[in-house]
């Protein structure tokens, strides 16, 4: 059995086969992982049946991990139903029952059904994001994710002059605003200050281009918000067309690996109040900010 990654889109994607990451892996497969992220931006695993400690073991072979910011509700440790390294991206409590129609931390979590990538509202934003499905809904909640390489080459060379060295802030104040949240605490405000990142940004592993856009941008550096927030609009309405986009639909055991300098991504609606969607995340952080 040897890795094998094929091209399942006309822009970006790779499925991998011939891995075993319940156990661990050479280093001419984490090699051959590396650049297929660099090359595919997006790798799907099928048939991973592992635990958290496997997850976030493999995805630790790629960068250093964050740890998932407390949100919302979960503000200790003790409050978070997995481990510190793993997001939960499940509609779930820590007595596992489904989160009540009403709850504040069901409420943020709508938010990644926004077009984003992941952290870019920290000052150094995600460098990789890998998804584990545990339980999947019979219905819905896909993930889709966008390729800002294909969005960007695809634009008008007007267009790409505009843009160039354009540099955008990104704030959670910005994406919990687009739910409906706006009236935040001077600490919410002092933790999500908004950070700066390039609107075009130049992949380290592969030197192409790409739109940097994110839920979590909300303005332009010198513009009047308004303005900014068209273009914005605009761009990601671009960059979302069927073409550049890859619908993932989910079976158990699935690990999707995603490289946040080239893609965004968003979940699909499901059924949150009756079936159960438990996904996990680890997250490997950046190495640079994109604004020196
Ligand atoms: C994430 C995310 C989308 C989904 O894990 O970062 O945005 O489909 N997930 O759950
Ligand atoms: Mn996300």
């Amino acid at each position: 059995m040897s890795i094998k990654i094929v091209r399942i889109h006309p822009h970006f994607v790779g499925e991998v086969s011939g891995v075993d990451l319940s156990t661990p892996i050479s280093d001419d497969e984490r090699t051959i992982i590396e650049d297929g992220i660099n090359e595919h931006g997006v790798l799907v695993f099928r048939d991973q049946n592992i635990t958290d400690e496997q997850q976030a073991g493999f995805s630790q072979l790629f960068g250093a991990l964050e740890v998932p910011d407390l949100k919302t509700n979960i503000t200790k440790d003790e409050d978070r139903r997995l481990g510190r390294f793993m997001a939960d991206i499940s509609n779930l409590d820590r007595g596992d029952h489904i989160l009540d129609a009403g709850s504040r931390q069901r409420m943020f979590n709508l938010g990644n059904r926004f077009w984003h990538s992941d952290s870019s509202y920290r000052a150094v934003p995600a460098k990789l994001s890998l998804l584990s499905a545990r339980v999947v809904p019979r219905i819905g909640g896909e993930t889709q994710f966008a390729d800002m390489c294909a969005a960007y080459d695809a634009l008008d060379e007007n267009t790409k002059k505009e843009i160039e060295g354009l540099i955008c802030e990104h704030s959670l104040l910005y994406s919990r605003g687009r739910l409906g949240f706006g009236d935040f605490t001077d600490e919410e405000k002092a933790n999500f200050k908004p950070v700066l990142q390039t609107l075009v940004r130049v992949h380290p592993g592969n030197g192409r281009r790409s739109l940097f856009l994110s839920a979590h941008a909300g303005k332009i550096e010198g513009w009047p918000t308004p303005v900014a927030r068209v273009l914005l609009e605009e761009l990601t309405e671009f960059a979302t067309r069927t073409e550049f986009v890859y619908t993932h639909r989910w079976r158990p055991f699935d690990l999707v690996m995603w490289d946040n300098r080239r893609t965004m991504h968003r979940a699909r609606r499901f059924d949150d109040t009756v079936e159960v969607r438990d996904m996990r995340r680890t997250t490997v952080a950046g190495e640079a900010p994109t604004v020196m």
